[in-house]
């Protein structure tokens, strides 16, 4: 990604929970209050103005998007199946007492600050790109501090994760937690992802897991993401975050195992694809 800018991507996923908010439906799926909580970080924190705002959260900006759909079919509803997905596993993790709970590549996501005051004996974690968490920062700044809610700001392709938490004074390493990586892996070279998950199996106690959600590879090796895969690295490319990482579903399994963790395929969800994506759960 470009290091001195705002992510794209995450920008986009923001905007596209507004618009999913104007589609009749989607409140069953989308999780209570995150379309207001993302309509107010996106202003509060200078990323959009009102106008595209009020645009975002039209009838004919769900139309738009809708009319794309050709492009990555499910992949509008997706972004709302994906928030659903990885709150169910916070709020299951917290169920059964995980005090800790680390939200990788943040980006505008509004977990965090909308369950911390619910949860206040759980400590939420995030940690984003600066050029991303110097804006989301501010906006939570403006929107309400919560005591329990750290947002760390560090590219973790310049600095390891285990590194970072291992100077945080509140962070835990033998804690049972919940870690949250939604949209990125599929961004990092495939030697970091799988040191990632190393590390996060070095940094988490026994009885965590890991929501994330992953690109599947073709049969090149390469991430498929249908009969327009060419298109979207392209488009993707030329953003400045292009795709890079993949795995087949079959071979997910293995590669956990040699990273310290489990695969959970019997977490609904899990084993269909929701737009260009697969929702995974891996545990410790
Ligand atoms: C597609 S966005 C997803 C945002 C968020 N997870 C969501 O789904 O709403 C990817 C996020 O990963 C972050 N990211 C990418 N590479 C990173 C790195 N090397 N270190 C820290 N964050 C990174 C980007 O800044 C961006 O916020």
């Amino acid at each position: 990604m470009q290091k001195d800018k705002p992510s794209r991507t995450a920008y986009k996923v923001a905007l596209n929970i507004v618009t999913l908010g104007a589609k009749p439906g989607m409140d069953r799926i989308l999780p209570p209050g995150i379309v207001p909580a993302t309509e107010k970080l996106l202003v509060a924190s200078g990323a959009v103005g009102p106008r595209t705002l009020r645009w975002s959260r039209s009838k004919r900006m769900v139309s738009v998007y809708e009319a794309f759909d050709w492009m990555l079919p499910g992949q509008f509803e997706a972004f709302a199946q994906r928030k659903a997905f990885c709150e169910r596993q916070v709020r299951e993790g917290i169920g059964e007492g995980v005090s800790q709970i680390l939200v990788l590549g943040a980006g505008y996501d509004t977990m965090g600050w909308r369950l911390a005051p619910e949860f206040p004996g759980v400590n939420f974690f995030e940690i984003d790109h600066p050029a991303t968490a110097r804006l989301k920062a501010r906006g939570i700044g403006a929107m309400g501090q919560r005591v329990n809610l750290f947002l760390v700001s560090e590219d973790l392709g310049e600095r390891k994760l285990e590194d970072v938490l291992k100077t945080n004074k509140i962070w835990e390493h033998s804690a049972r937690t919940v870690i949250v990586a939604e949209g990125l892996v599929m961004y990092l070279p495939p030697e970091a992802v799988e040191d990632l998950f190393r590390q996060l199996s070095d940094i988490a106690g026994d009885g965590s897991r890991i929501a994330f959600s992953y690109i599947p590879s073709g049969e090149d090796g390469q991430p498929d993401a249908g009969r327009w895969t060419g298109l979207m690295l392209w488009l993707q490319k030329i953003a400045g975050e292009p795709w890079i990482w993949s795995i087949r579903p079959e071979e997910l399994g293995p590669f956990l195992e040699k990273t310290g963790w489990i695969n959970a395929p019997a977490v609904a969800g899990t084993t269909v694809k929701h737009g260009v994506e697969f929702y995974a759960v891996a545990t410790k």
